[in-house]
């Protein structure tokens, strides 16, 4: 274990390692980008904190990233190894510690001195060890968040053009790299289109979509995951007996869910935590420390909230808040609960899953049984507002019980899905929730109330025959229903109606259509409407298929617009502008005018709803050809 690890405040201090070059007086190569020395005024010099002490200096040691890991060992295996890498992810997942790995990789010479190029750097030759002390003239690092100009990259272009002072590569590691300017970017890429030979570049970035393609297309590219809590959990398990420190599992769970994926945020907490505790360190006092409300408490609150039991709920919230827990923060961990039963609805292999900590594993499981995806949507969206709420309200405290009772309220009400369902579904239920109070819960109620009932009518096995579809239109819209995509995609392409007079279908159909295509749509409609079909194979032309006649009401639909006196002044206006699509929210599914039955085949322009009639005034003609002030139009 303990060899797991290099130390870095075991290595020599550089000056002793490299003699050579001279200690930089002035400014590096890059202005700062020696490492800053440890600043003088600390006297408790020996501490270092857990993130730096336990950078993984091989790539054995990184956790969480093995897909990295695997193709980067294969390249050395290989001797193919990219002349630039682009490391991406979140803070603190290993991108400076792998950028290093990687030029210790590049540069190591073994312990007899007269290796190449490894997956497995020695950590004992020179080069190795000059670069773990950040002290190798031939490694820069530079932070490009300080040092954004065309200078700074022309600084490095120069140096690109001479020899490696004492390695075999010089490796430039580029830092938040995304923070470079545009001119900056475009200075680089001539020469990382074609490095020299004995030049590496390893950029890193946290906003990878703010580096140009242009860039991205030369390098290599790793994106490096969150590491995963269960990983997280072992890591800081092994450090902190490797630092002897006595902690609860509990308290490393917590910890490693605060870290939200993050290797160096869990292990500042883990610091924090370990400077805090006399003795050994308990789940109370890191969650005080995390300003985290206590899991059961959490638990309460949420299934209070849940049977809609607003006295209940506002106990617990002032049983949290005078504890001192942040009510901000009370809703955020209420929050991530929604979210967590959600996900064990979602995925109920969770429930068994180690990465989740105990409470939700037990109490979680059981309160997700007992709530509904759409009640759990539903809550989760009001908290989302919630949170934002209690942020901007002067009062935090009432803007939570606020939240609190709205949400207890909704509890009784049946979700919009459910609603639908009762009123089409019939069922008989009244629409008005039961009288609150009770256990039992009013969301869990409001499901199991004309919920169930609807949802049984639906089931076509269980639902009586359908109408027979009045037009060709909605029976192929009936076959879409039934997930016969392949179908319904013939019946929309290659059929053309000859006469359609339910249950008679006269049709002729193209010849790529199947030519079961007729025995197959019987089958399906006598199955749905429990009538017998015929359908018949005619040589008449008959209409259109409906995929024709889509493209036609799409043209017209165009053309229409494209009439259209203000459509037709915006193209002036703007040379070159196009009409890309003409959206009718009222076409049906095929694109095509809905059929109502009583409905009239009226002209065009109906077509276009929502549009301003053909004669409507420019409104930019009031406003700049008259002296009204503009400011009126806003009444
Ligand atoms: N994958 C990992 N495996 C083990 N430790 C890690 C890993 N990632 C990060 N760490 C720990 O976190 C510390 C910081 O990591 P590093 O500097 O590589 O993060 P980063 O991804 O560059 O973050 P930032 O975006 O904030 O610069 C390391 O010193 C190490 O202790
Ligand atoms: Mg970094
Ligand atoms: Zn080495």
């Amino acid at each position: 274990m303990s060899g797991l690890f290099q130390d870095d405040a075991n290595t020599p201090s550089p000056e002793e390692v490299l003699p050579e070059p001279p200690p930089a007086e002035g400014p590096g190569l890059f202005g700062d980008a020696l490492p800053a020395q440890e600043p003088p005024a600390q006297p408790t010099a020996a501490y270092r904190v857990l993130a730096r002490k336990y950078r993984p200096t091989r790539f054995e040691d990184l956790i969480g990233q093995e897909a990295m890991v695997r193709t980067l060992r294969n390249a050395f295996a290989t001797g193919r190894v990219a002349h630039a890498f682009m490391l991406t992810g979140v803070r603190g997942v290993g991108k400076t510690t792998t950028a290093r790995i990687i030029a210790r990789a590049l540069n190591c010479t073994g312990p007899d001195g007269t290796g190449g190029p490894t997956a497995e750097p020695c950590g004992v030759c020179a080069d190795c060890r000059a670069i773990l002390a950040d002290h190798h003239p031939d490694v820069v690092e530079m932070d490009a968040a300080s040092r954004t100009g065309v200078d700074d990259v022309r600084e490095i272009i120069e140096a690109t053009r001479f020899r490696p002072l004492q390695a075999r590569t010089k490796v430039f590691v580029i830092d938040e790299v995304h923070m470079l300017s545009r001119n900056a970017f475009n200075a680089l890429l001539k020469t990382l289109e074609e490095p020299p030979p004995h030049v590496k570049f390893v950029f890193a970035t946290t906003e990878i979509r703010k580096v140009p393609v242009t860039v991205l297309s030369r390098c290599q590219r790793f994106d490096l995951r969150r590491v995963r809590s269960n990983d997280l959990h072992t890591h800081f398990l092994r450090i902190a007996v490797a630092e002897g420190v006595n902690i609860e599992r509990d308290v490393i769970d917590l910890i490693a869910r605060a870290a939200d994926g993050s290797v160096r945020d869990g292990l500042s907490l883990l610091d924090q935590a370990i400077a805090q505790a006399q003795g050994s360190i308990t789940a109370a006092q890191v969650s005080e420390m995390l300003g985290f409300a206590d899991r059961v408490l959490v638990f309460d609150l949420l299934e209070a909230v849940m049977d809609g039991k607003p006295a209940e709920a506002l106990a617990t919230t002032e049983q949290a808040y005078e504890r001192g827990a942040d009510l901000g923060v009370v809703l955020q961990d209420l929050l991530e609960l929604v979210h967590s039963l959600t996900r064990i609805k979602a995925v109920p292999q969770l429930r068994h899953s180690a990465e989740l900590p105990e409470a939700e594993r037990t109490r979680g499981a059981a309160l997700a049984d007992r709530l509904s995806v759409p009640v759990l949507a539903r809550a989760w969206q009001m908290l989302l507002k919630g949170v934002a709420e209690v942020e901007a309200a002067p009062d935090r405290r009432a803007a939570t019980e606020m939240v609190l009772i709205r949400l207890c309220h909704v509890s009784e009400m049946p979700t919009p899905g459910d609603l639908v369902r009762r009123l089409t579904g019939g069922g008989g239920e009244s629409i008005a929730p039961a009288p609150g109070g009770g256990g039992g819960g009013g969301a869990m109620r409001a499901m199991a109330g004309g919920g169930a009932a609807a949802a049984a009518a639906a089931r076509p096995d269980a639902a009586p025959a359908a109408p027979l579809p009045p037009t060709f239109r909605a029976m192929a819209a009936l076959v879409a229903d039934q997930r016969e995509a392949m179908l319904h995609a013939h019946l929309v392409h290659s059929v053309h109606v000859v006469r359609y007079a339910p249950p008679v279908i006269e049709l002729r159909p193209q010849p790529e259509a199947p030519r079961d295509l007729a025995a197959k749509l019987a089958a399906l409609l006598g199955r749905l409407t429990g009538t017998r079909w015929t359908i018949a194979l005619s040589a008449a032309a008959g209409e259109p298929t409906l995929a024709e006649q889509r493209d036609a009401a799409k043209v017209e639909r165009h053309g229409a617009v494209a009439e259209h006196p203000l459509v037709r002044a915006i193209l002036d206006a703007f040379p070159g502008a196009r009409i890309e699509n003409v959206h009718d929210p009222d076409a049906d599914d095929y694109g095509l005018p809905r059929e109502t039955p009583a409905a009239q085949p009226d002209g065009p322009p109906a077509d276009l709803p929502g549009f301003a009639p053909a004669d409507a005034t420019f409104a930019d003609d009031l406003l700049y050809d008259s002296d009204i002030d503009p400011m009126e139009y806003d009444a």
